[in-house]
């Protein structure tokens, strides 16, 4: 896709993530690779209403070069870019119940859900660990981003909220989706002794979908 392409895409999946409550008031933000850089959402701007002209242009060191400010949390985006070759798009939301999760202090915070579907295992992987609480926007993050998505396509990062990577901006917002729906499910059948996924059927999984 070119970037006149990526523009309307962005502004539209961002705003069928508001529209669906994954993101309220002005949380969230969202970037995606291009060929010379990267666009970024603005800081302080609404998933719900963005301009596909006005989105953040960042040349391929992360530098501001066109449209409004950028998010406050570039460094957040360029932890995922930098740690994996295959990133193409990085989502960030407060949706609730992955946020809920971050807050739990009795999960085991360097993979707290368990692998209870299908569609959790082949969007997000195998692996989601939390990351310490830091203020948003606070750059100290990075390297603990960093580190972390080098075997992970997503963290949670404490008291706050998921950061998912994609291969594409489609499949970032679709892994963001899955993320929120597997935090539901696991506070819903949490202390229920639920039944995950087994290893062999994990392996099965990643083998057959990537
Ligand atoms: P920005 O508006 O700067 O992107 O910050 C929003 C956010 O989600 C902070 O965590």
């Amino acid at each position: 896709m070119n970037e006149q392409e990526l523009r309307l895409l962005l502004a539209e999946l961002a705003a069928s993530l508001f529209a669906r409550g994954y993101s309220v008031g002005s949380a969230g933000n969202i970037s995606v690779r291009l060929s010379d850089g990267y666009l970024i959402t603005p800081t302080n701007s609404s998933l719900g209403r963005l301009d596909p002209a006005r989105l953040a242009k960042l040349d391929a060191d992360f530098r501001h070069v066109g449209g409004d400010r950028p998010s406050k949390e570039v460094f957040m985006h360029r932890a995922f870019y930098q740690a994996r070759e295959d990133a193409g798009a990085v989502v960030h939301l407060h949706s609730t119940c992955a946020t809920a999760v971050s807050c739990l202090p009795d999960v085991d915070a360097s993979n707290p859900i368990p692998p209870l579907t299908p569609y959790f295992v082949m969007r997000v992987g195998r692996q989601m660990p939390i990351i310490p609480y830091y203020r948003p926007g606070d750059a100290a993050m990075e390297p603990a981003i960093n580190t972390a998505a080098r075997d992970a396509r997503a963290v949670l990062l404490a008291n706050h909220g998921p950061v998912v990577a994609g291969k594409t901006l489609t499949d970032a917002v679709c892994a963001a989706e899955e993320l929120e729906e597997a935090a539901k499910l696991f506070l819903m059948v949490r202390g229920q002794s639920p039944r995950s996924l087994s290893a062999a059927q994990v392996d099965d999984l990643l083998r057959t979908f990537g």
